[in-house]
């Protein structure tokens, strides 16, 4: 019987609405090292993971946008799967949750979970805006937050005292469509009822995750576990639930099952069958594989608690192990914006070479719930001085000597040499287990031993004295030094697999797993070196963390601490306003003789070659269809953002030739959303430019 491991391993699949920053990729990078870990030890190993793209930020971000949220989610899916795979993290399947697979297979075991008896209806009281005819989600009403009194919060948490809450317990709760006051009024929902596999999950728990997390979790299971409400009313975006029209599977139920859709996709693609992977009742041997997933702390209670009873209630197998990770701080602080700490991923590749990051990350990360600091002039020091000045200093120093002074022909190993190539060798088991363990930190400790040895070795021999006396000697030296160089790079390719593939080819191989540990390479060439990293400089971090700094006032959304900045004889920091000049005095009969229409954008292009010019055809209604160009580009870089949106025109001025076409008549902007006083003009300065509706 083979010892391989059949393995199947997630990350927490990332929302559709946001971009990729350094914090995800904590979680994306250790699961990637453990991941190649697996195929470099010869286990079977498939990495899945898809976008989670369902529930109400994603159709309220969409909407904002003036796009669908498949347009949206379409757009992230390749954004994230770039930034992913320039990070060198390599999925075997990176799906949507937005899929025929994920919704067949959340219908399956919502069925499976129902017909098992584990899900109730209760009636609640919510909020239902009767203007809007719809119930309205957390992220749709606010008002003013019941433990600390500010104003203007969402249904779910406030933003000033953190606290969550149920939206009916707003204090003058606003639908933020329409402004409208809602009522209470009760809808049935569905849960998910726990209770019945309390003791099963009581069990459950403490084997399959660390012990802090499972005492934390256990500490529920004093009292009767509550249900879990499973559904959210229309419209929402996700997958309705069969049998109750105008429900909808809530995001949490049917992101974890995406694991399993993501896999099923995997599967059809590769010609395997899910039961294999993801055994259920449906067939498949429990025992024949492993299910890991790795998460952050937040979503332990969804991973711990609800996705095992899930799985346990529908009859399937459920996670060998969750490995649960603490979050980031940059410089021993909560990422900020503000401080230029948010780093996005993008942000980051712009700066800064991917190698880095992974191998600061690795050098960090222990395995723990602990958060994790990026400490910036810690990991320029520890990537120049470990990475470059250790490691790959090996690989230079005696690979450029043998190229450049002796042919390029590696020799044979001596008694000293096969000593410091043999105590290489030797750490593999104790390497091994560090990286099973995903203890990478103590992975690049040893790592780091092994290097210091190996120069300790190369800098005793000397051979940049004996290449003028004894080439031969030095070949050996070389020799060892390399072949010491080469079994690092074996066990730091999870870690830096193009660094490793780079190496590999110095040694002219084509394939390295952990059975090439073995190998000594004597008396054959070596390719062509290659740069493997280079230094890292300050600087560059300095200008990541500049581009990555957002002033208040960036991106357009006026802050409260902006807009009461105003008032004060303060420098006006977010933005300077220029207030043009008033126009002379027109008389009442001037104004009348403008005819002002109120239109719908039934399209808004780009005009090509023109920075400032958007191109918009307009439904005046009985008035029938205009062509108007208007000189606003530059507040609305994405012109699908405006069609939909009514806007005030002028609708008698006399059409206006341009070298781009005719235009009929003008459209009216506000200026500064939020300053008083700001113009209505056609040619408003750049960044203003929301339609008068
Ligand atoms: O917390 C999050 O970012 C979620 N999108 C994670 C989902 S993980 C899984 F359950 F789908
Ligand atoms: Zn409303």
């Amino acid at each position: 019987m083979s010892d391989k491991r059949k393995i199947v391993v997630t990350s927490a699949l990332p929302y559709a609405n946001g971009d990729i920053h350094l914090g995800h990729l904590v979680e994306y990078i250790q699961t990637d090292f453990w991941v190649r870990f697996q195929k470099l030890r010869g286990n079977e190993c498939v990495y899945v993971c898809a976008d989670d793209t369902h529930g109400t930020p994603i159709m309220i971000r969409s909407r904002k946008e003036g796009i669908t949220p498949e347009e949206l989610i379409a757009r992230s899916h390749a954004e994230h799967l770039r930034d992913f795979t320039d990070f060198q993290i390599s999925f075997d399947n990176y799906y949507t949750t937005n899929s025929p697979e994920n919704k067949a297979l959340s219908e399956r075991i919502f069925a499976a979970m129902d017909s098992s008896g584990a899900v109730t209806r209760k009636s609640t009281p919510q909020l239902y805006c009767e203007h809007c005819k719809m119930f309205l989600p957390d992220r749709f009403v606010k008002g003013t937050c019941p433990k600390c009194g500010a104003e203007n919060q969402y249904g779910d948490s406030c933003d000033h005292c953190g606290s969550t809450y149920g939206a009916e317990e707003l204090g003058a709760p606003k639908c933020t469509t329409c402004g409208a006051t809602p009522v209470v009024k009760d809808t049935e929902h569905l849960y998910f009822e726990l209770e019945p596999q309390h003791d099963y999950l009581e069990k459950w728990i403490p084997g399959h995750t660390t012990s802090d997390v499972s005492n934390k979790l256990l500490e529920w299971f004093k009292e009767p576990l509550r249900g879990w409400c499973i559904s959210r009313d229309a419209p929402y975006f996700g997958f309705e639930i069969p049998g109750h029209p105008g429900k909808f599977f809530y995001v949490w139920v049917d992101a974890p099952i995406g694991y399993i859709a993501s896999l099923q996709n995997w599967c059809e693609k590769n010609g395997r069958n899910l039961d294999d992977y993801w055994p259920s009742s449906h067939g498949g041997d429990e025992s024949a594989v492993e299910l890991y997933h790795f998460i952050g702390k937040d979503i332990i209670r969804f991973h711990c608690l609800f996705w095992p009873g899930m799985l346990h209630a529908a009859g399937f197998k459920g996670p060998n192990k969750v490995f649960v990770h603490g979050f980031l701080t940059v410089n021993g602080e909560k990422m900020s914006k503000s401080k230029g700490t948010f780093v996005n991923a993008r942000t980051y590749l712009d700066n800064l070479p991917p190698e880095a990051l992974r191998y600061y990350y690795a050098a960090k990360l222990g395995g723990t719930t602990d958060d994790m600091d990026l400490n910036l002039s810690d990991f320029v020091q520890r990537v120049n001085s470990d990475l470059v000045g250790k490691i790959t200093n090996i690989a230079s120093r005696g690979g450029q000597m043998l190229q450049k002074k002796l042919g390029g022909v590696l020799g044979s190993l001596d008694d000293e040499g096969r000593a410091l190539v043999g105590k290489c060798r030797e750490a593999g088991d104790t390497i091994a287990k560090f990286y099973e363990e995903r203890r990478f930190n103590q992975v690049v400790v040893e790592i780091c031993r092994l290097a210091d040895a190996a120069n300790e070795y190369f800098d005793r021999r000397e051979p940049w004295k004996t290449v003028k006396t004894d080439p031969e000697t030095t070949r050996v030296t070389l020799t060892a030094a390399l072949n010491a160089f080469r079994l690092i790079a074996i066990y730091l390719k999870p870690v830096l697999p193009a660094y490793a593939d780079k190496a590999m080819a110095l040694f002219g191989e084509t394939e390295w797993n952990w059975a090439s540990l073995a190998e000594t390479r004597e008396n054959c060439a070596l390719g062509p070196y290659e740069y493997l990293a280079s230094r890292i400089d300050s600087k560059q971090v300095d200008a990541m963390i500049a581009a990555a700094t957002v002033k208040p006032g960036d991106s357009g959304e006026v802050s409260h601490e902006s807009r009461a900045s105003k008032n004060k004889s303060a420098p006006v920091v977010h933005k300077t306003i220029d207030v043009p000049q008033i126009k002379p005095e027109i008389a009442f009969g001037d104004f009348e003789k403008l005819d002002l229409r109120v239109g719908v954008v039934e399209a808004c292009e780009i005009v090509p070659k023109s920075s400032k010019l958007l191109k918009f055809t307009i439904d005046a209604g009985p008035l029938g269809k205009r062509t108007i160009f208007s000189g606003i580009r530059g507040a609305y870089p994405e012109p699908s953002a405006l069609v939909g949106k009514e806007v005030v025109f002028v609708a008698n001025l006399a059409p206006r030739k341009m070298s781009v076409g005719t235009s009929e008549g003008m459209i009216l902007y506000a200026g500064e959303p939020g300053i008083s006083g700001g113009v209505v003009s056609p040619f408003a300065s750049a960044g203003a430019g929301t339609p008068v509706t």
